[in-house]
């Protein structure tokens, strides 16, 4: 009788927590079980067989702690105590994010250094840091390969996901080589000027090595690929941007069907037909989902078609690649948090985080086993704060009602340095929040210095990893080293190390020991249940 009370109380601690916070005892109870999750934690020593990377644009450390309290919270909890599914990666390490000539950086210059393993200027991808932002000439001779290309020579089938155009900074600094981001697409005068000999970065995509050998292109920026003559996919009301009156779209099958993949490879461009390709019979696909990015995931519903999430295409994506026997690099990034920020949209920023976590929790689910190296990294941080003195379980989006400014106004627990937000804080006093519904979709948290977009942040990023090598991320990191050491791991590039021989390769360590103190602890714990 006794033991079922106190068994019902416990479940009922538990399964409904009815408390703000946790006993003393909880508290000693998770420090303890970290410490033997942290004693545990293995150096897998093999060769991956494949590597999935994921890069959260612009997802600096406080935007991961507000995701993990914000995702905490939409499903009823307090918050602080969850973890984003990257979180509970064995190995973390730090990230210097600096481009060759810029304090705070870019996606472009920052993808050049965790792609291609050398800082490049702001603004450059795929060139090294001889090259000058804006300046084709300097570009010549200056050409440096990504990890993706590493892979492909390596005989890996290779992916690319991302919820922004396809030819956006990051993605394009798997594939293409351009002084200056902004060169997605032809505009004319392209072939003189500035821009003689480079060529477009969505041509680069279509027409060159990696881009043409890459089996699966998820992502947004259909208008890139079309003619000025001809209009988008969705609601024929936007025209293509290309003025030199081509179609790459169509252009891209053509060359799969030469290639001999012509019923192998498809072209697709709504979510409904992401789910029904059927992976088994599909080796190339080109998906651009939208005229230009995909909407931020908490106003998905706002768009017809559906545009598919970020876990659908990279679910659909695995099952495309993992059917190459030799394995394959995939990259998946979650580009709007970024766009967020930029506007001084908090949640929009910390939804998109939550919709790209739950992409890394789809790939860990699907490979489960230690023959895959995961990365989950950030190009840059924002300039995001979460501040102020909100109470355990506050809500990450509001903290009116708790924070007090010394000017007699109440402030939010989450707030910018810069950007457009800062417009609402004018005649040299701070807006007054009472009231105000701060958690709406698209509210814009203070700002204190105006600008029409809110900039990057230059604090180191985070790097989570986990699977073979994954310790080889665990201190504070140049960004540049970030390829280096996936190279390393998976014998792209470098083949020399003892791991790379195939014939050796894949040995599992020993088995890990039983371990007994933990062991007793839990029969201990039954027995006093048991007795109580
Ligand atoms: C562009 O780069 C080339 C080659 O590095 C250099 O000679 C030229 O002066 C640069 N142009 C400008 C406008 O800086
Ligand atoms: C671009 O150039 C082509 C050929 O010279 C011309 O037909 C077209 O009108 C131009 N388009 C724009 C937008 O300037
Ligand atoms: C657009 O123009 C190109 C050549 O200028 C032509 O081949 C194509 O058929 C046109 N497309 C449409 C939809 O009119
Ligand atoms: C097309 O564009 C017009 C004008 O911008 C707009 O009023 C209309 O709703 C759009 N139609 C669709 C189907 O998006
Ligand atoms: C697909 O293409 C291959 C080679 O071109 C051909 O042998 C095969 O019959 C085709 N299959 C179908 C279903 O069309
Ligand atoms: C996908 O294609 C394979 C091979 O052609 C077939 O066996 C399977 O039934 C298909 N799956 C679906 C869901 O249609
Ligand atoms: C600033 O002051 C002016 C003049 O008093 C007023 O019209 C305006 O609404 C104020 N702006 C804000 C954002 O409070
Ligand atoms: C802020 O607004 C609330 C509600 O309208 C009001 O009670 C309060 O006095 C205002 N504070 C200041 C400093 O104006
Ligand atoms: C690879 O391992 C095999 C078996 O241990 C050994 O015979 C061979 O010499 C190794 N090759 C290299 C390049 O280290
Ligand atoms: C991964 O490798 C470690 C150590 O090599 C081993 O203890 C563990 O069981 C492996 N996990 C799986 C899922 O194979
Ligand atoms: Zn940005």
């Amino acid at each position: 009788m006794k033991a079922n009370l106190s068994l019902i109380v416990l479940f009922f601690i538990l399964f409904f927590n009815p408390c703000q916070s946790e006993s003393p005892n909880e508290w000693i109870k998770i420090a303890n079980a970290e410490l033997e999750r942290a004693l545990k934690t293995e150096r897998i020593i093999q060769r991956p067989k494949n590597v999935v990377f994921f890069l959260g644009d612009g997802m600096g450390i406080a935007t991961s702690t507000g995701a993990r309290i914000y995702k905490g919270q939409i499903n009823g909890r307090n918050g602080e105590e969850g973890s984003l599914t990257f979180e509970k990666f064995p190995h973390v390490g730090l990230s210097k994010t600096y481009n060759d000539d810029a304090q705070v950086p870019d996606s472009a210059g920052s993808a050049t250094a965790f792609f291609s393993g050398q800082k490049a200027a702001l603004g450059v991808i795929g060139l090294n840091s001889n090259a000058r932002y804006g300046n084709c000439s300097s570009a010549q001779g200056n050409h440096i390969t990504s990890i993706l290309e590493w892979a492909q020579k390596a005989g890996k089938a290779t992916g690319i996901v991302t919820t922004t155009r396809i030819t956006h900074a990051t993605p394009a600094g798997t594939y293409a080589h351009t002084p200056d981001r902004d060169w997605e697409t032809y505009v004319n005068g392209s072939d003189d000027a500035d821009r003689a000999g480079c060529k477009d970065i969505a041509r680069q995509l279509v027409e060159d090595l990696p881009g043409r050998d890459i089996r699966v292109i998820f992502g947004g920026g259909e208008l890139h690929f079309l003619p000025t003559n001809e209009t988008d996919s969705w609601s024929k009301n936007l025209t293509g941007l290309r003025q030199d009156g081509r179609n790459l779209i169509k252009e891209w099958r053509i060359r799969k069907m030469a290639a001999g993949h012509g019923n192998r490879s498809r072209t697709i461009s709504t979510g409904a037909q992401l789910n029904a390709l059927n992976a088994s019979q599909t080796d190339f696909v080109l998906g651009l989902f939208a005229p230009s990015h995909l909407s931020f995931d908490l106003l998905r519903a706002n768009h017809t078609p559906k545009q598919p999430t970020i876990h659908e295409m990279t679910k659909k994506a695995i099952e495309i690649l993992q059917k190459n026997e030799d394995g394959f690099f995939l990259m998946i990034e979650g580009g709007r948090i970024d766009h967020g920020h930029h506007d001084n949209h908090a949640k929009l920023a910390f939804h998109d985080t939550v919709a790209f976590d739950a992409a890394v929790e789809v790939a860990l689910e699907m490979l489960p086993d230690n023959d895959t190296l995961f990365v989950v990294t950030s190009d840059h941080s924002h300039t995001i704060r979460i501040g102020g003195w909100p109470g355990r379980g506050e809500s990450i989006l509001k903290g009116q009602g708790v924070n007090m400014g010394s000017d007699g106004l109440p402030f939010l627990t989450l707030s910018y340095a810069n950007g457009p937000s800062a417009a609402n804080n004018a005649n040299g006093s701070r807006r007054n929040l009472t009231g105000l519904a701060t958690d709406v979709d698209v509210f814009q948290q203070d700002a204190l210095v105006p600008l029409k977009y809110e900039t990057h942040g230059g604090e180191d990023v985070a790097i989570y990893a986990k699977g073979p090598f994954a310790h080889l991320f665990h201190t504070l990191h140049e960004q540049h080293y970030i390829p280096v050491a996936i190279d390393y791991a998976a014998c792209y590039r470098s083949t020399a190390a003892q791991h790379c021989n195939k014939t050796t390769a894949i040995s599992a360590a020993p088995p890990a020991p039983m371990n007994w103190p933990s062991i007793i602890r839990v029969l201990v714990f039954c027995l006093v249940f048991i007795l109580l």
